[in-house]
């Protein structure tokens, strides 16, 4: 089974993207051929520094392996540096209808979110996306809940591609994890813990101990004294819960029990320790990754070199089922 993700180097990774993406691949690659990528071309479409770009992309390729991505067992790799990736989205452009795209969550809230720079990438972003997915024959897509509309859009792609040009791609799947699919922020607990929320909101995989501390005891709650997961009534415990019953490994119920009678704040305690304490291998992992810059881009290199070779051979059988090449 292959399976193929990315996330946007478009700043530091936090507890959503790790929670909700990183650690379902980390978990896969014993079983699933895996391809992960840093989607630079998509960070392009939303306001950014040119001069950061490349610091981030590293960054980001750093964050892969300190979460505990084995080059060894995956393809790791930048998406610019595989060029097919721009010449299938062109392609799939073409069966790709106006109307669908108008349609998607995240091009609407990002055209509010910069009004100045609604650009023509933009709105083609879940194009490039399915053109990711499609290129490597994907199986399944681990991604957060957010990112299941593009993977259902990518389907789309797939079938109006085939029933125009003859059964070609393959239709991939969305592999979305039963908890921590859509982590929300701690500040308002009916928005998804974004990069561009609220900071105290959201955060970092290797964000220091302190802070994280601070930032969940200052996590919005409600009135009540009842440490109960209600997503509706009480959705920042539920989130809490959520974020302590993953990082401690202790099922919601054993939770619930274990705190039952007790304060709000012993619980966002017990909760900040079991968090800090989860992320503290990856933190160590991180700062000695930094210094190893060679055998980083090393490993990037190797991985788009393999990835090539499998998006040529899907570009050679798209380009000939659409007529542009014998
Ligand atoms: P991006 O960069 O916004 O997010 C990366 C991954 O993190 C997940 N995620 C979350 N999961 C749970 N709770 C949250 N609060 C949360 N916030 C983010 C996302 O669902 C995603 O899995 N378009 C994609 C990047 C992309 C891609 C691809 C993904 C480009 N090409 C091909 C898969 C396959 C994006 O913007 O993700």
């Amino acid at each position: 089974m292959r399976i193929f993700s990315g996330i946007r180097p478009t700043g530091d990774i936090h507890l959503g993207n790790y929670l909700g993406a990183i650690k379902q691949w980390v978990d896969l690659q014993n079983q699933a051929e895996p391809i992960f990528c840093v989607v630079d071309m998509h960070a392009v479409t939303t306001p950014y520094d040119p001069k950061k770009l490349q610091g981030q992309v590293f960054e980001l390729a750093i964050d892969y392996l300190a979460a505990g991505l084995d080059p060894d067992k995956c393809i790791l790799f930048v998406q610019s540096h595989v060029k097919e990736h721009c010449e299938l989205a062109w392609l799939l452009g073409t069966v790709t209808p106006m109307g669908e795209l108008k349609r998607m969550t995240q091009f609407k809230d990002k055209s509010k979110q910069h009004p100045e720079y609604v650009n023509a990438g933009l709105f083609n972003y879940p194009v490039l996306m399915a053109a990711d997915i499609l290129l490597y024959k994907t199986d399944a897509v681990p991604i957060g809940k957010d990112q299941e509309q593009h993977v259902e859009l990518t389907r789309a792609i797939c079938r109006y591609f085939n029933n125009q040009f003859g059964p070609t791609l393959k239709e991939p799947k969305s592999m979305v994890p039963e908890a921590g699919a859509k982590i929300m922020s701690l500040t308002e607990p009916d928005k998804k813990m974004s990069k561009t929320g609220n900071p105290k909101g959201c955060i970092g995989v290797f964000e220091e101990p302190e802070s994280i501390a601070k930032k969940i005891a200052s996590a919005v709650t409600d009135t009540g004294r009842e440490i109960k997961f209600d997503v509706k009534r009480k959705p920042g415990i539920a989130n809490l819960l959520t974020i302590n019953s993953l990082a401690s490994q202790k099922p919601i119920e054993q939770l619930e029990a274990e705190f039952s009678g007790k304060s709000y704040s012993e619980f966002k305690k017990a909760t900040a320790q079991a968090l800090i304490d989860y992320l503290e291998p990856l933190r160590k992992k991180r700062k000695e990754l930094l210094t190893r810059e060679v055998y980083v881009n090393d490993i990037l290199r190797k991985g788009a070199s393999k990835s090539q070779t499998i998006a040529s051979q899907t570009m050679r059988e798209v380009k000939s089922a659409m007529g542009l090449e014998k």
